[in-house]
């Protein structure tokens, strides 16, 4: 079996508990293998000379991590420049919000091309490279033309875009035919799958040379979905611990006479918050039961707080928050808590245990691994009831949910005193045929997937 090396642009200590489902994943592949993962430090270095960071390297068991430090110049344009102002809104089709600000792709190359500098030296013959995400697009043609042959395959977190959105960045063409110097390019959904297959066959006059493979731009790529999972096994691990344990009954107790709705996520503009909270007084208003019973508990992580569009979603929220409950809350009840800070990861499973209901309503989404966390926290006998954008990646999957457009006020509003309403032995259909599929195709899956996959594309 050969050496596995992962990179991205962030990276976490698998053995750490609180790293999550993915870096556990990846973390268990390493540990097999003996790996490497390299990506950013996450520190930045001010007044650093652009295109040069320090590397440094340490060992976490058999796996070896190697990061690199971002001088100032090179994170204000690889990370929150292009990355996460131009790819990051374009890919959540969300162009009024891109900042096509044209020295922000110099700096991500040369960002990409400096990770392929300090990567090349650490990698042997026989290594399996796997990148990750959007931030590292170009890093296999970067790395190709140093004269790296090892098989590389890449997967995107987040959306593809259909075409003509696509065809909104001046470079977007360089970014596509860059994937062409992958082995394997693997996207969240089969929506995804098309949206590339499209763009490669108007701009790249693309040929299908096979099951999922495309010739195009004087490469060849296979193109494939691998839906991310979470690890079961390991959040319903978290679910029966005493922190979950004790979240839930404190929550219980908390709001003893009422239900509880719940929303958690960064604060990204692409997670339909502010939409989620016009529902929720569309719902107040409609279905008055709810007043005073219904409490929508609302936790939004920090997140890229130096980029504009999210100091403007932060304060439309704070605002939109506080009209509903200076409406509609009474002496003894806030409609909404929203909580601006980061939940333990620890304290989640008892959170979405003690919800009736999960909503999960982006208007963009790669996929939403939080839809999958809130079903498998449940509990079987007496599950809440996950309501779901249409427009998030899990959506392809989780059909058994209740699919919302999260546009839709009212339609949102009355798929919430849906899922409030539902009868035990609905929830309990519903909440088994989400759990069977979200084990099926967990985050092992996931990986042991995209791996055979990079393992035979080209073959
Ligand atoms: C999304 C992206 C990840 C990213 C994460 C957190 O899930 O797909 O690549 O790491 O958001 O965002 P941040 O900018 O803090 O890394």
């Amino acid at each position: 079996m050969s050496r596995l090396v992962v990179i991205s642009n962030r990276l976490a200590d698998p053995r750490k508990p609180a790293a999550g489902g993915l870096a556990v994943a990846l973390g268990e592949a390493l540990n097999q293998t003996g790996g490497l993962w390299f990506g950013w430090s996450g520190t930045v270095v001010e007044g650093g000379t652009p295109g040069e960071g320090e590397l440094h390297t340490r060992q976490a068991g058999p796996v070896t991590l190697a990061t690199v430090d971002l001088c100032r110049e090179d994170h204000d344009a690889y990370y929150q420049g292009y990355s996460n102002s131009v790819l990051w809104p374009v890919f959540h089709y969300r162009l009024d919000l891109a900042d096509f600000n044209a020295s922000y792709v110099a700096g991500y190359r040369r960002v990409n091309q400096m990770f392929a500098r300090k990567l090349l030296p650490l990698l042997r013959e026989d290594d399996t490279i796997w990148v990750h995400d959007y931030h590292l697009i170009p890093l296999a043609a970067e790395l190709r033309a140093m004269g790296c042959r090892q098989r590389i395959g890449f997967f995107l977190h987040i959306p593809m875009p259909p075409p003509l959105i696509m065809a909104a960045i001046p470079q977007h063409e360089w970014l596509m035919r860059s994937l062409f110097a992958y082995d394997l390019v693997g996207l969240q959904s089969e929506a995804d799958v098309s949206h590339f297959t499209r763009y490669v066959r108007n701009e790249g006059s693309a040929e299908e040379v096979g099951a999922q493979r495309l010739r195009a731009f004087g490469g060849t790529v296979q193109v494939q979905a691998f839906p991310i999972g979470i690890d079961v096994d390991e959040f319903t691990r978290l679910t029966q611990a005493p922190d979950a344990v004790e979240t839930c009954e404190n929550m219980r107790d908390e709001y003893s006479r009422r239900r509880l709705l719940l929303g958690i996520d960064r604060l990204d503009y692409s997670k339909g918050i502010p939409h989620r909270v016009r529902a929720y007084r569309e719902l107040l208003d409609r279905y008055p039961e709810n007043r005073n019973s219904a409490t929508m508990i609302m936790i939004a992580s920090p997140s890229r707080d130096d980029v504009h569009a999210y100091a403007d979603l932060r304060h439309e929220l704070e605002g939109l928050c506080g009209s509903v409950n200076g409406d509609y809350g009474e002496l003894d009840w806030m409609p909404v808590r929203y909580i601006h800070r980061t939940v333990a990861r620890k304290r989640v499973p008892g959170l979405c245990r003690a919800a009736a209901v999960g909503l999960v309503t982006p208007l963009r989404d790669g996929m939403n691994l939080v839809a999958k966390e809130y079903v498998v926290a449940q509990d079987p006998e007496d599950p809440g009831v996950l309501v779901l954008s249409r427009f998030a990646g899990a959506a392809e999957q989780l059909k058994e949910a209740l699919l919302v457009n999260p546009y839709d006020t009212q339609g949102t509003a009355d798929s919430i005193q849906q899922a409030l309403q539902m009868p035990l032995a609905e929830r309990q259909a519903r909440h088994g045929k989400l759990m069977a599929r979200i084990r099926e195709y967990d985050v092992h899956w996931w990986r042991k997937a995209f791996l055979q996959a990079l393992q035979e594309a080209g073959d």
